[in-house]
């Protein structure tokens, strides 16, 4: 049996924070920011919104592309790190919030990498025969992470949600996933606490420095632009398959450079690679379903096209899936 994409859907919150207006709060540019990142803009959760909230916008349009009601799910996976509250889980506020009951809902944490561990376990559900319908959700509001006054972090996150609909079929769907984790670099990125919230001036009552996110991002980069190498070359080994035999290349979007180095790993040409960054910036756990769901919704991607997802992040921990759509 294979898992295979069903529905899609997304949500990026309303109100954009362009590099200019960037520009007017710490040292940067929109030059700096455009030549090292790609990113022009990115979208910040209002004071009412949340990763739930977020979750449930994307879900519903996600059920309703794959023509189905939240009481057909057998499972609710949200991959997020930046949830309101430790316990419940953002899944178990999101099930409440369908309208649903009973089933399993749980979060998976595993930073920007989240959405394909969330994958890889609904996958070995749907495998064996113990799901029909589950719905994996990645949302995060990583912005609300990041010290107002540190350029090395505030350029790079935005905040979003994406949600995928995976449903068993004898056909096609899901071929492998491929997960790993190296606690080692934890230094490198991190946050020290969940979502300190900021009030309109930028301060947060009450929370000390680390508590916000900090990253050494040219160290993040090379491990990154390393361990992706390895994990595509692993993803299509796995599979059989030769460089040029994807469809679409639909990458966790947190730096241009990174992406362009891994298309280039893949002999793929940018014109096949899905792009969001540069009006989402880094979404973290919503980032590759974002990007999946716009290039759904748009028709680039196509039903039976081959699809390589990954990501790559904070623990480090990184993961891919290659998929017939
Ligand atoms: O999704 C989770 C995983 N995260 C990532 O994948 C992020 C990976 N890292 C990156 O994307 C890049 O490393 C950054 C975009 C964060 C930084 O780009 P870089 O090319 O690695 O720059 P750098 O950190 O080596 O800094 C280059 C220069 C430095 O100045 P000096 O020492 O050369 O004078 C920085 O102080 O750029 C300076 N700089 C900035 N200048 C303007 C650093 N941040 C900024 C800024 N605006 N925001």
């Amino acid at each position: 049996m294979f898992a295979r994409i069903s529905g899609t859907g997304h949500y990026l919150p309303n109100a954009r924070l362009t590099n200019q207006d960037l520009e007017q709060r710490v040292d940067t540019s929109d030059a700096w920011i455009r030549e090292r990142t790609g990113i022009r803009e990115r979208r910040i959760a209002g004071a009412d919104e949340t990763v739930v909230t977020m979750s449930k916008i994307a879900a519903q349009q996600a059920l309703q592309a794959a023509q189905l009601d939240a009481a057909d799910l057998d499972m609710i996976i949200v991959a997020t790190t930046s949830a309101e509250r430790a316990f419940p889980s953002a899944a178990c506020e999101l099930q409440h919030a369908l309208g649903v009951t009973e089933i399993p809902a749980f979060d998976v944490g595993a930073a920007c990498a989240g959405f394909m561990f969330a994958t890889s376990i609904a996958d070995q559900y749907i495998r064996n025969g113990q799901a029909r319908h589950i719905l994996v959700v990645g949302a995060d509001v990583l912005a609300r992470l990041c010290n107002p006054n540190d350029r090395n972090t505030i350029v790079l996150f935005g905040d979003g949600a994406g949600a995928m609909v995976l449903s068993a079929n004898e056909t096609c769907g899901i071929h492998s996933t491929h997960l790993h984790s190296a606690g080692e670099f934890a230094d490198l990125l991190g946050s020290g606490h969940a979502n300190p919230r900021s009030d309109a001036s930028g301060q947060v009552p009450g929370a000390n420095e680390e508590a916000w996110l900090y990253m050494k991002g040219s160290e993040v980069f090379k491990v990154a632009v390393k361990k992706l190498s390895q994990l595509v070359t692993e993803t299509l080994a796995h599979n059989q398959l030769e460089q040029g035999q994807l469809d679409w290349l639909i990458p966790h979007q947190a730096n241009r450079r990174i992406i362009e180095a891994t298309a280039k790993k893949l002999s793929m040409p940018m014109e096949r690679v899905v792009m969001t960054l540069e009006y989402t910036g880094n979404t973290s756990a919503a980032s590759v379903p974002i990007a999946l769901d716009v290039a759904i919704r748009d028709g680039r991607i196509q039903r039976g096209q081959r699809l390589l997802l990954e990501a790559f992040g904070g623990g480090f921990a990184w993961g891919s899936a290659l998929v017939t759509y």
